[in-house]
């Protein structure tokens, strides 16, 4: 099975230990903010979504730092062989380092599984981040993800115990607050700063919003302005022109996409041309879209195995949405449950493609 064989290779052997970070706040922030300076619109973290294969395509198109999806340091306290444990932190050569996104509520769990991941995966981690954001209801009931925001104090412990150890920098993910009545983004960072975190995202939606109404930009300038160590801003960037406002509007360091580079890693060269020297890239063609969807589709079969194939077919309706005909296809994408079929599936679609631009132009149009 070559996912199985893909998943065990890419499970390096303990590495050793480097100097920790723990008292050297500054130093870690000063590191961050200069892997940021000039990679600053990075892969937000998307559980399900940012998988090692995704996170190397990201990268390619310019994603400055991605990271994995959330990993629950309970269940790898438990299961740390668990298949799910090691497909998340598995890691292509051509995708490091990348941010490994831990939860849980636990200090004391926090920091052993943060410590064995950077032991285990030594230099394929770039930083640990801690989540602070998930509005989940089965994550928040255990007092995880943004129900921290509502525990500032177990938040910082939870924060200091992980700094103190790794020897890597240690960000923290969070929220704009819990609700519209407790929004407490900037005492949080604040909380955050003193515990030790060397970066700091925020995502300017509340626990209740979920990823409803406008993300709130002013709450980011807020932390941006409150704080020290670099900031990146999370929510609503989806264009490069979202990107560039999200800098300019708030000061941040850096601007995250999540959403926006479901089916479109191109937005990563959109935005960084855009921010780097004011020029706009045009979008991919039709033709573009059929191939990396295929690029990815092949990867995360190497990755994950044939039989866990459906979970490509929402990323191919992401990178087919608004060519013409996508909703035909999409609905016969559903039914694909091979890479070969997918192949079949999108040489059609190509060929139709190309007889219609063909027509068109005969037409005159
Ligand atoms: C499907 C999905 C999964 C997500 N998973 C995570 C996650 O594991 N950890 C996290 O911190 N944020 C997660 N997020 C939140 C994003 O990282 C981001 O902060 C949020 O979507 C706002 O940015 P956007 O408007 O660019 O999408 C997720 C978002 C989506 C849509």
């Amino acid at each position: 099975m070559p996912g199985r064989n893909l998943l065990r290779a890419g499970i390096r052997a303990p590495v050793a230990r480097r100097a920790s970070y723990h008292g050297c706040m500054t130093t870690s922030a000063t590191h961050l903010r200069a892997l940021l300076a000039d990679r600053n619109v990075v892969l937000g973290p998307m559980a399900g979504i940012t998988e090692s294969p995704f996170r190397a395509i990201c990268k390619r198109m310019g994603a400055g730092l991605t990271f994995t999806g959330m990993v629950s340091a309970t269940g790898l306290h438990f299961n740390p062989d668990s298949r799910v444990s090691r497909a998340l932190l598995t890691f292509a050569p051509e995708e490091t380092p990348c941010g490994v996104q831990l939860f849980g509520a636990d200090p004391a769990v926090m920091a052993e599984e943060a410590a064995r991941i950077v032991e285990r995966y030594g230099d394929d981690v770039a930083l640990i981040d801690i989540n602070m954001g998930c509005p989940v209801t089965k994550v928040v009931a255990k007092g995880e993800g943004s129900a921290l925001m509502r525990e500032p104090a177990l938040a910082a412990r939870i924060v200091s115990r992980v700094v103190s150890a790794v020897s890597v920098p240690v960000s923290v993910k969070f929220r704009s607050g819990w609700d519209a009545g407790s929004v407490n983004a900037v005492e949080f960072a604040r909380a955050m700063e003193a515990a030790g975190a060397a970066a700091l995202t925020v995502h300017g939606r509340t626990r209740d919003q979920f990823y409803h109404g406008r993300a709130d930009r002013d709450v980011i300038a807020g932390v941006k302005a409150a704080v020290e160590v670099p900031v990146i801003g999370s929510g609503d960037v989806f264009s490069a022109d979202d990107a560039l406002g999200m800098l300019e509007r708030t000061g941040v360091d850096a601007v995250m996409v999540a959403r926006g580079a479901q089916g479109n890693p191109w937005i990563f060269a959109q935005a960084r041309a855009l921010i780097d020297a004011g020029e706009r890239i045009a979008p991919p063609s039709a033709f573009e879209r059929i191939d990396v969807a295929l690029e990815h589709a092949a990867a995360l079969v190497a990755f994950a195995g044939e039989e866990r194939f459906a979970r490509m077919r929402k990323h191919v309706g992401w990178y087919i949405a608004g060519v013409p005909g996508a909703t035909h296809v999409r609905a016969r994408v559903n039914e694909v449950s091979s890479y070969g079929g997918l192949v079949a599936l999108l040489a059609e679609y190509r060929a139709w493609l190309e007889s219609r631009s063909a027509e068109e132009a005969t037409l005159g149009r």
